[in-house]
């Protein structure tokens, strides 16, 4: 086996002698390119970002911004990653370098103050500015002005949501909105941009080792799962965004980290006549733009998820395989009826999502056993939607979450699936609350009374984020929305 290695900047770089749970971060900067900062270590400030060379969704290659903090430097054997120091053009010998186009307008807009924060906007901001089809389909919505005033989109198409991982302290983000709002389209000589239109590295079998701890990648599932029989105490990655974070605030270490991310059979999306599959370690940005807004109770929940540079690695698999109760997808999951498909060495078995959570953190998956895929079965209730309730609005863990799917015929509730997260020690499906909703019209009665039995469902807690109160009051207020929502929607 090839002894484990990157390329950063262009620059073939072996990994040893890093241990197996150095991070891409320490890795870059004990090796000078100090330009990647550490700010939390946990994935909430983008002082990390870093671009990486992955599967395209419209180009053979995207430019993906992700934490370095989180990520491994073993998970990235064989691939390319490009920091901040990598994006302008080297100069002649006595020349200086080129400023690259995200750099050149965060300077000239005063896009930074004390610049700790500045090359991870500019890691970000450049995997926007390299999106495929960002400049082909900006949104029309909000490509209204120049500096894009209250607007997500800017006339370039920017979408402010690549930076929503990125925290700056100093600066203000006027300015650092004005420089993502002014970026041109690449040239046609701009290495990045011509590099997209070659296959990114293929993932290769790693098996790296040191001081008897083990960060192994097979390369199929047969391999994995023979790997997971007989490794019982291997810890499973995807996109390492809540083990990275054990292992920097927790300082946890595993003998043996077994990563599933790049497994082809868990990469798959397939839309049948009755049912949608997606391969649980597609990343949540990867499934956003496949869907392009198939499932519009998905396409609502992803902007609420973290954030761009999280969901370019995290994965549903990863989210149901933690099992924790305020994970914001099984809400959405619970909703959509959706089931999970277990595989081990001996086959795979499909298990409903409402079956799955068995206790806080718990659930039936067994030692051995990998999520494989999701399946959401078709057709879809046209009455859908997701409420996150948090501090912030975006970039947040929730206090509280639930998600409404409803069919609606004549006035009258004919289905109600409604999922839950934050109130229990599992998420849950709300399903008092259902049979207190389906049959009856869509009336404010019957909303009225519903709102009672949903603010009773779960057991909530009184924590840091919330009290049980707030958690109760919040379930019957979300349940009054919707149906304010559908009513404005029926009289306008
Ligand atoms: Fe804050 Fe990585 S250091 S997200
Ligand atoms: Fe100082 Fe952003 S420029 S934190």
């Amino acid at each position: 086996m090839v002894a484990a290695r990157i390329t950063v900047n262009g620059k073939e770089t072996p990994i040893s002698p890093a241990a197996s749970h150095t991070t891409v971060l320490d890795f870059l900067r004990e090796r000078g390119l100090t330009g990647t900062k550490e700010g939390c270590a946990e994935g909430e400030c983008g002082a990390c970002s870093v671009l990486v060379a992955r599967p395209g969704v419209n180009k053979p290659t995207d430019w993906v911004a992700v934490n370095a903090c989180l990520v491994p430097v073993a998970a990235l054997d064989g691939q390319e990653v490009i920091t901040s120091e990598g994006l302008a053009t080297a100069g002649e010998s006595g020349t200086p370098a080129a400023l690259h186009p995200v750099q050149e307008e965060m300077a000239v807009r005063g896009g930074s103050q004390c610049g700790y924060c500045t090359p991870g906007f500019i890691c970000s901001m450049a995997s926007e500015y390299y999106r495929p089809d960002r400049c082909a389909h900006p949104d029309p919505a909000d490509a209204t002005t120049t500096t894009g005033t209250g607007t997500e989109h800017g006339p370039n198409g920017f979408d402010l949501h690549a930076l929503s991982g990125n925290l700056c302290r100093c600066t203000g983000y006027r300015p650092i909105r004005d420089a993502a709002f002014a970026v041109g389209a690449p040239t046609e000589d701009d290495p990045l941009a011509q590099r997209r239109e070659q296959a990114p590295p293929e993932p290769v079998s790693t098996a790296y080792t040191r001081d008897d701890s083990a960060f192994l990648r097979p390369s199929t599932l047969a391999d994995a799962l023979q790997l997971l029989r007989e490794r019982t105490d291997a810890v499973v990655v995807a996109g390492s965004t809540d083990w990275g974070v054990e292992v920097n605030i927790r300082s946890r270490r595993a003998n043996c980290v077994v990563a599933v991310d790049r497994l082809p059979e868990l990469r798959e999306m397939r839309v049948e006549s009755d049912h949608i599959e997606i391969g649980a370690a597609q990343t949540l940005t990867e499934i956003e733009r496949r869907l392009d807004g198939s499932v519009p109770l998905l396409a609502e929940l992803f902007p609420q998820f973290a954030s761009r540079l999280i969901r370019n690695s995290a994965t549903l698999g990863g989210n149901l395989g933690t099992g924790s109760p305020i994970g914001d997808s099984p809400p959405v999951l619970l909703a959509l009826e959706a089931s999970v498909v277990l595989a081990d060495a001996d086959g795979e078995r499909e298990v409903p999502l409402s079956d799955y959570f068995t206790g806080y953190r718990q659930s039936v998956r067994r030692p051995g056993e990998l999520i494989r895929a999701v399946r959401i079965p078709l057709p879809l209730s046209p009455v859908a939607t997701f409420h996150k309730i948090a501090k912030r609005r975006f970039d947040d863990i929730s206090s509280v979450a639930v998600a409404f799917a409803l069919d609606i015929e004549d006035g009258i509730v004919r289905k109600a699936r409604i999922g839950l997260g934050g109130v229990a020690a599992t998420p849950i499906r709300a399903l008092a609350t259902e049979a207190a909703l389906e049959g009856k019209p869509w009336a404010a009665q019957t909303i009225e009374a519903a709102s009672q039995v949903l603010q009773a469902q779960g057991t909530p807690m009184d924590d840091h984020r919330a009290s049980a109160g707030y958690r109760s009051a919040m379930l019957g207020q979300s349940l009054l929305k919707l149906y304010a929502q559908t009513t404005e929607a029926v009289s306008s």
